[in-house]
């Protein structure tokens, strides 16, 4: 069989594991791969050439994608579609990989609904994709969050100070709640659980009047920006505040082992999936376990929400 891989939307570390996967377990198995180059818009181009096991050596490690990647409107559109289509028939490709957010998902159900099998792998530091418990690149962001937090905790003591910490997520409160429990914050303000600003006001003052020496709030950015809250918690409580805005550091670096791990899995998965013919599926993990999903079906369920985390992180902060 001849399959394409590609990664679309915004990188995640450890896509470059999972390429490195498809390729390889695909080469085990006596099949072909081609890297499609920038994501569903190379697709459109017929930008891709084959990638052999020797292409994808020394990048395990790597963050960001070897493949580069783009958010394509083109693909948006029927032509757009129809033009894929045609360059992967023009190259006699009959399974494509996608390696990407819900965005990426979508993109590879409207490939598969013009004539494609396709597979999808859950890769985005948001951790939103619907039919998997995490996605690739969660980990590592989480990690830097935390070594962020870990710096920040340090001059917010000095100088006794109330930190906001503006973190990534898109319209996802993940990476907020799993980074408020693991670096101790007081507080996490996520878009699926409605702040209540007066309430947090309340319990940094009383956090000081407990005797802690500084307070470190996790907003996400679907719920407003740091320097909004910022403003708003020195207006109504005096207390000296700073904002750290953590951008796009999140997106990079050398993805931990637990996201090659699952890149590892989650890409030698895909090649399965598809060459056992399967139309359009999402491979994932549910409990523990590698699972294979219909795309259609994970895309319609709801969010896997993070509210218990972001509790979890206040109780804890008490
Ligand atoms: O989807 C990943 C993500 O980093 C989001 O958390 C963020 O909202 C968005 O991408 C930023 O996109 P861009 O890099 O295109 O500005």
């Amino acid at each position: 069989m001849r399959i394409a891989v590609l990664t679309s939307g915004g990188d995640a570390p450890g896509m470059n594991a999972a390429v490195r996967a498809v390729v390889r377990q695909a080469a085990a198995a006596g099949h072909e791969v081609y890297g499609v180059l920038f994501g569903f818009e190379g697709l459109i181009r017929g930008h891709m050439a084959p990638l052999g096991p020797r292409d994808v050596g020394d990048i395990v490690h790597r963050g960001g994608t070897i493949l580069r990647t783009a958010r394509s409107d083109r693909f948006r559109t029927t032509e757009g579609r129809l033009q894929a289509l045609k360059r992967l028939r023009e190259a006699g490709i009959e399974g494509v990989v996608v390696i990407g957010g819900d965005g990426s998902m979508a993109g590879a159900l409207a490939l598969h609904r013009a004539g494609v099998l396709v597979c999808g792998v859950p890769a985005t530091i948001d951790n939103d994709v619907p039919g998997s418990d995490v996605a690739i690149g969660f980990d590592t962001a989480v990690n830097t969050v935390v070594d962020a937090i870990n710096r920040i905790r340090d001059t917010a003591s000095s100088h006794e100070r109330t930190f906001v910490v503006e973190v990534m997520g898109h319209w996802s409160g993940w990476i907020a709640a799993a980074a408020g429990v693991a670096g101790g914050a007081e507080t996490v303000l996520i878009p699926e659980r409605t702040p209540d600003l007066d309430e947090v006001c309340a319990r940094l003052v009383e956090g000081f009047r407990k005797g802690k020496n500084h307070s470190i709030i996790i907003v996400a950015e679907g719920v407003a920006s740091g320097a909004e809250v910022a403003e708003r918690i020195s207006r109504r409580t005096g207390l000296e505040t700073r904002v750290t805005v953590l951008g796009h550091i999140q997106r990079g670096g050398s993805p931990t082992a637990a996201d090659r791990l699952l890149a590892a899995r989650l890409g030698a998965e895909a090649v399965l999936c598809l060459t056992a013919g399967h139309g359009a599926h999402l491979v994932g993990i549910e409990g523990g376990r590698v699972v294979h999903v219909d795309l259609e079906e994970a895309l319609a369920r709801p969010p896997r929400s993070p509210v218990d985390l972001a509790d979890l992180a206040e109780v804890l902060a008490t």
